[in-house]
């Protein structure tokens, strides 16, 4: 049982994680006061869960634009840094390491978030989703395309929100380039149809998330900033005509970036009609990319244990399963039951299914 490669430590940039055990990035919807502040109650949460190897935080928006959903917590006001101390003190107290996952919309937001005005993406195409808002869920709207001026602050502000993010005692942070936002608005060809610099080849769509990375790395360094992708992705953006293709050039060229890790989700669903996507993400992007390899997605227990034991990642990051299961190390150490996370709560507020599932008793 102690033999799980799970439970094994393992170096992430410039931190000794103690297991290779990773809380996923997961949107609570509990900033809910005026300053979309993180609470006390955010400080309970995230510190039952300290004993992850590494805890990553839900979506954190960098700026006002960058918001899309009501009630989820941002990294760029004095408020919401003094609102992540007390999130990164209580993980700290209880010796864990906590990453905050820097996030941009894009077109996933309304403009009843912005005063009326257009939110912002690579191209004026409406995804035809849904943005939830302080009404309920609505109809998204075709966006304004960014002038190209506009992207480069966009970089910025990625920039200081890692600044932030350290101000705010957080270990690190995660680039959020996955799940249809604005990173990979830019990267697939569907919605970006741009004729400026960020727009047509490969290169051209990458280079938004490899500036953003640069300058994520100029202001905190390449050993505490992580980035997420899902190159099998099909929620919130279509796919790209040669998945394959984009994310093998892009994955090749971060492992040039030295990060502290790269985050990839894995395929999900029937992607049969899809061409040239990759199934096996993990297998697959582990050949590709040079570096520590954080893979999530579907794992349980046995699963996790073997993709380490095979090889194929480093670490593997759980979500839904760290919602139900504060102590998920210790219940995977004794092999253990697991409380069912309850959907219903999961973006409700309040403290009910936030900070109520219990842990396992102390061994006597
Ligand atoms: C309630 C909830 C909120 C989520 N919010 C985010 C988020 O803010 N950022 C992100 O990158 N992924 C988010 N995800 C996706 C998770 O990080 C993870 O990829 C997904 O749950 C699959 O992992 P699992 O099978 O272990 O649950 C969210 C998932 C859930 C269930």
């Amino acid at each position: 049982m102690n033999e799980q490669p799970l439970l094994t430590p393992v170096r992430l940039g410039r931190y000794q994680l103690s297991n290779r055990i990773v809380m996923a990035p997961m949107t609570r919807s509990r900033a809910d006061n005026p300053d979309n502040a993180p609470t006390e109650l955010h400080a309970q949460y995230y510190a039952q869960r300290a004993s992850a190897g590494l805890i990553i935080t839900e979506g954190s928006q960098i700026s006002p634009q960058a918001v899309g959903y009501i009630h989820t917590p941002g990294i760029h006001t004095p408020a919401q840094i003094a609102g992540w101390r007390k999130v990164s003190d209580a993980v700290h107290a209880g010796n864990g390491r906590i990453f905050l996952q820097l996030w941009h919309v894009g077109y996933v937001s309304h403009p009843d978030f912005h005063g009326g005005a257009l939110p912002v993406a690579p191209s004026a195409i409406n995804p035809n989703t849904q943005s939830y808002t302080p009404q309920g869920m609505k109809d998204t709207v075709t966006p304004r395309a960014l002038e190209t001026h506009e992207v480069k602050l966009i970089v910025q502000d990625y920039a200081q929100a890692a600044k932030n993010a350290i101000a705010a005692g957080l270990d690190g942070v995660e680039i959020h380039g996955a799940n249809g936002y604005l990173i990979e608005q830019f990267l697939r060809d569907g919605t970006n149809r741009r004729t400026d610099q960020y727009g047509g080849s490969v290169a051209n769509r990458a280079r938004f998330l490899f500036e953003v990375t640069e300058a994520v790395i100029a202001a905190i360094g390449a050993d505490r900033v992580g980035v997420r992708l899902s190159p099998a992705n099909t929620w919130n953006v279509p796919a790209d005509s040669d998945m394959r293709g984009l994310y093998d050039s892009v994955i090749g060229t971060l492992s040039g970036y030295d990060l502290a890790y790269l985050h990839l989700r894995e395929a999900q669903g029937d992607l049969s009609a899809i061409p040239n996507m990759v199934t096996n993400v993990t297998e697959h992007y582990r050949r590709v990319y040079r570096g520590t390899l954080m893979t999530n997605t579907g794992f349980d227990r046995e699963r996790a244990n073997e993709v380490i034991r095979k090889g194929h990642a480093d670490l593997v990051a759980f979500g839904t399963l760290f919602i139900g299961n504060p102590d998920l190390p210790e219940r995977f150490r004794r092999g253990a039951p697991l409380n069912q996370a309850d959907q219903q709560t999961f973006y409700q507020g309040g403290s009910k299914g936030f900070i109520d599932y219990p842990a396992l008793s102390p061994v006597a």
